[in-house]
């Protein structure tokens, strides 16, 4: 059972967190604010315990075992400009990655556009739900996975995933983490309009897949090149030939 004084009073936010709700099971954290008008106060954290129907990017699954890792949502309300998604976007995998390396010294890799991985297996996942009104976007939230103490994963995966304990090699605390994960979310989420620069060159500076050759799959097609740059707006420039391309969407990975 997660110790909600244990996480309080180590979280230094001005607003993310906040308002915290625990709601030992749901369906989805994600569909739980993206449905639920009740909550609409900005910062709003909504996590659980056990999802039945947790949501992976690309309508995968995302499978928890209950009271080893953090399965959570944030919902961040103002209108937003599209550009600054992608910040928030990449940005959510980026505090995921600086709060390990703080709390734990592990070296952790970023993979377009929001896995975590440490020693190339994945720690963490993204989803970012979205609502609009006109050309902004107005609700956003942020859906953070993160296997924290699961000892073991049975299945089949895209890609191999592994736990902070299993690379730190001991038990590690939630609430620490999770404090952790939403203070720098938070100086993050303040600076993606204005300081989106700085984020995304630390995002850049942690991705390995940077100058490589690359495939790029989304449910219409698969596109081939080059893995450019990241640019300004947190668009991944794909060089085909002479060609360059901005893409918002799909699964990366070496060809
Ligand atoms: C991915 O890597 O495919 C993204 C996984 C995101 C999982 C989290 S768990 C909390 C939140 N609620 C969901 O249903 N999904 C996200």
């Amino acid at each position: 059972m997660l110790n909600i004084e244990e996480f309080d009073i180590k979280l230094d936010t001005d607003f993310i967190g906040r308002n915290f709700v625990f709601i030992e099971q749901l369906e989805s954290t994600n569909s739980f604010l993206m449905e639920n008008e009740f909550y609409q106060e900005n910062g709003t954290v909504v996590i659980s315990e056990y999802q039945s129907q947790g949501r992976g990017r690309r309508g995968r699954e995302w499978n928890s075992m209950p009271g080893q890792n953090l399965t959570f949502s944030m919902l961040l309300v103002r209108p937003y400009r599209p550009p600054e998604i992608n910040v928030l976007n990449l940005g959510a995998s980026l505090a995921i990655a600086q709060s390990i390396e703080n709390l734990y010294q592990l070296k952790v890799n970023l993979k377009w556009p929001n896995d975590v991985l440490i020693d190339n297996k994945k720690v963490a996942g993204i989803l970012l739900d979205s609502a609009s009104q006109g050309d902004r976007v107005s609700k956003v939230v942020v859906g953070m996975g993160i296997n924290v103490n699961q000892s073991g994963f049975e299945g089949e995966f895209l890609f191999q995933p592994t736990s902070i304990r299993r690379e730190f090699g001991q038990e590690v605390s939630r609430e620490r983490l999770l404090s952790e994960i939403l203070n720098n979310y938070e100086y993050i989420v303040k600076g993606s309009r204005y300081n989106a620069h700085k984020i995304l060159q630390d995002w850049k500076s942690r991705c390995k897949l940077l100058g490589e050759k690359i495939q790029i799959v989304s449910e219409k097609e698969t596109k081939y090149g080059i893995f450019d740059d990241i640019d300004e707006e947190g668009y991944l420039v794909l060089k085909s030939g002479e060609d360059y391309e901005r893409i918002s969407y799909g699964d990366v990975s070496l060809r």
